[in-house]
């Protein structure tokens, strides 16, 4: 198999803290396209990640003809509302909930730039795709372009699978629309890390406040 090794991209200079503390799902997506170069830039940040065993079984489907990305948007939106338990309704949910976000990118997929598939060669190797996925997403951030990581339901499975000619073995574990984002980056509220960590035994706090 031949491999190969990458110097660091001087456009990817952002801090390392910098992309990860303003890193947040960005579901609002301009239209204008992301070049191949920005794509390519992406790929090689996500080729870094580490995979079990070395085996390298992520591989990336670049979706930006609109035909598809409007077949796939229908399959999205079919998705998101199979996930919904029975009797959702958006009126239960405050304005700005992420649920009512969610819901708006479902209908919103079909317009968004690009959207970028990560999938494994073989099924049951979520492990070995998501931190390339994860790196994509920074790599994205750190040359300004929002992401957002979502998935499918097993219901339109055989459909994305027809839809891009996925081989019977391959699995797609998320779909990622990237593009420039309408609204900004920024920092996320997350919970504290000394409820979120234990040392030694589960329950033992950390020596943090
Ligand atoms: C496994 C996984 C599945 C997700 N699925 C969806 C999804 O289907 N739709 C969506 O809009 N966001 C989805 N997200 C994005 C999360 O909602 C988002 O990462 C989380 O709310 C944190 O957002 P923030 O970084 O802006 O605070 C998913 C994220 C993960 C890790």
């Amino acid at each position: 198999m031949a491999m190969v090794k990458l110097d660091p991209p001087a456009r990817l200079d952002m801090s390392l803290g910098k992309a990860m503390f303003t890193q947040r799902a960005i579901r609002r997506l301009k239209p204008d396209p992301v070049s191949d170069e920005d794509i390519h830039m992406l790929m090689d940040a996500a080729s870094k990640a580490p995979s079990s065993r070395n085996e390298q079984r992520v591989r990336f489907l670049v979706v930006r003809d609109r035909e598809k990305i409007r077949k796939f948007a229908e399959l999205y939106r079919e998705a998101w509302w199979a996930k919904r338990p029975a009797g959702w309704k958006p009126e239960n949910f405050e304005p700005g909930d992420l649920h009512l976000s969610a819901m708006r990118l479902a209908d919103d997929m079909k317009d968004v730039p690009t959207v970028v598939l990560a999938i494994s060669t073989v099924p049951g190797q979520a492990t070995s795709v998501l931190p390339a996925a994860q790196n994509l997403m920074l790599a994205a951030r750190a040359l300004g372009i929002g992401s957002v990581l979502t998935t499918l339901h097993p219901t339109v499975t055989d459909r994305v699978r027809a839809l891009f000619k996925l081989p019977p073995e391959a699995e797609v574990h998320c779909c990622i629309p990237l593009g420039y984002p309408k609204g900004r980056f920024g920092t996320t509220a997350r919970r504290p890390t000394s409820e979120t960590t234990y040392y030694e035994e589960w329950g033992t706090p950390p020596p943090w406040e």
